[in-house]
């Protein structure tokens, strides 16, 4: 028989409550059962940082923790960011400096962008390089998307 846990988070400003089995990851919970898809599966293994999603404000690889371990905590997903069709600054930023190509890592970036520009509003290039570090894009050779959240911290 397999064990399954029942539990309350919050998910993009919304109290829910989820019954999975213990060993169901956070990633695979966001996707199968909240139906929130912007969080990608890429390496599953906590390298490429495609899975990332905000845990009380912290990036976190969801692809390395187990939705159990969420209980009670706030889980933001990319799906919080643009109010229906209206884009955030920081999304928008991305739209205007090509900022992202197939897409499969902006997901990721776009939460760890948030995250970093609420601790660090102004920060040099070299800020923005560091803070993205954990987070790989196959595509844009990352000067787009350094300059997309350069862009966004100067509004
Ligand atoms: S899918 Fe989680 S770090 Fe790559
Ligand atoms: S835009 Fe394709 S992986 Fe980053």
């Amino acid at each position: 028989m397999t064990a399954t846990h029942e539990f309350n988070l919050k998910v993009n400003g919304r109290e829910v409550s989820v019954e999975v089995e213990d060993r169901k990851l956070l990633l695979d919970t966001i996707r199968e059962d909240l139906d929130l898809a912007g969080a990608h599966a890429g390496c599953e293994h906590g390298v490429c940082g495609a899975c990332t999603v905000l845990l009380d404000g912290v990036p976190v690889r969801s692809c390395l923790m187990f939705a159990a371990q969420a209980e009670g905590h706030e889980v933001e997903t990319v799906e919080s960011l643009a109010e229906g069709r209206e884009l955030t600054t920081l999304q928008q930023a991305f739209v205007d400096n090509l900022g992202l190509q197939c897409g499969y890592c902006t997901s990721g970036m776009l939460l760890t962008a948030k995250a970093f520009l609420a601790d660090t509003p102004d920060p040099t290039e070299e800020e923005v390089r560091e803070a993205i570090s954990g987070n790989l894009c196959r595509c844009t050779g990352y000067e787009g998307i350094v300059q997309s959240i350069m862009a966004a911290a100067k509004g």
